[in-house]
């Protein structure tokens, strides 16, 4: 019934998006307004997060963006980073910005959130971002979700109607993500079950699934067993599994059991390269977004 597996190449769509950005960057300037400007703080010394940030400033390079990275040390006080963010929220010469997560354990994760300006919250993560995403009104979304809502529609791959199961209910990803595709939009119109740790019936959930976003961070979570034949696969998971065969002894899986789940297919991501470097696009798109609607002029 199903023709082979497709790997959805979040890589090179990546890299077709930012291309198609570089352009709009190209437009901006010939219009003699500056480029988007793009900043991110960081607070520790998290090595994921610095490499999650490194991997956002290429991306600024790539596009024609400036960027700025505000790194700030573990023993940062929750009001120094507000000032900083204050500081951040006037400086006109910053269009969009982002406080990388998770913050050292002393800092409220929500006070921050709260503190940044919605209209330079790039990460889409104020409360006022979250609730008009929710009501379908034009704004900033959530990098992850956001890049697979792009995966989905430049990949024609309907979601009308379609049961799908988020596996995962964070801010970041699993809960914007079950809000977006049952919106009434065109990757949207699906029937959405949101799964969690509570959840009951687990495997029986995934096998009805047309369509699994598996947000958990558990490697290779979600087996063969639990996976509908032609159901479209979207992996969020970037787990780290030891692997003495590889020269730096570990190697990343998703949340789903890629090798064994391809088969039984239709679309899968693959990890890494599917979601995450989408991700980093989509938070590009944002900026661009800042930058056109919000810039003082
Ligand atoms: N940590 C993991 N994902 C994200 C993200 O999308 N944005 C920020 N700011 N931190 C993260």
């Amino acid at each position: 019934m199903y023709g082979p597996v497709q790997i959805l190449d979040g890589k090179t769509l990546s890299v077709t998006i930012q291309r198609e950005l570089a352009d709009k960057v190209d437009q901006m300037l010939a219009n003699g307004e500056r480029p988007p400007h793009l900043a991110a703080i960081i607070v520790g010394a998290n090595p994921a997060s610095k490499v999650y940030v490194g991997h956002k400033i290429k991306a600024c390079d790539r596009v024609g963006y400036q960027s700025s990275i505000i790194e700030l040390p573990e023993a940062t006080t929750q009001e120094q980073l507000l000032t900083e963010i204050k500081r951040l929220n006037l400086d006109d010469s910053i269009d969009g910005y982002i406080v990388q997560l998770p913050l050292p354990r002393h800092i409220d994760n929500d006070i921050v959130i709260q503190a940044v300006s919605p209209l330079k919250d790039v990460d889409g993560f104020h409360p006022v971002n979250i609730g008009k995403m929710t009501m379908g009104l034009d704004t900033f979304i959530p990098a992850t979700p956001y890049g697979i809502i792009t995966l989905l529609d430049r990949y024609n791959i309907s979601t009308e109607g379609k049961s799908v199961l988020v596996l995962g209910r964070s801010n970041i990803v699993g809960t914007p993500m079950s809000i977006l595709l049952s919106r009434n939009a065109k990757v949207g119109n699906a029937t959405v079950t949101l799964a969690h740790s509570r959840t009951q019936n687990l495997d029986q959930l995934c096998s009805n699934a047309d369509i699994i976003v598996a947000a958990i961070g558990r490697d290779r979570f979600v087996k063969e067993h639990m996976v509908k034949r032609g159901a479209v696969i979207i992996d969020v998971g970037i787990n780290s599994i030891p692997d003495p065969t590889k020269k730096r002894g570990y190697r990343l899986v998703g949340d789903v059991d890629f090798d064994n789940v391809v088969d039984k297919c239709s679309f899968i991501t693959p990890v890494p390269g599917g979601v995450g470097p989408l991700t980093v696009a989509a938070l590009m798109m944002n900026t661009l977004k800042a930058a056109q609607l919000y810039r003082p002029k």
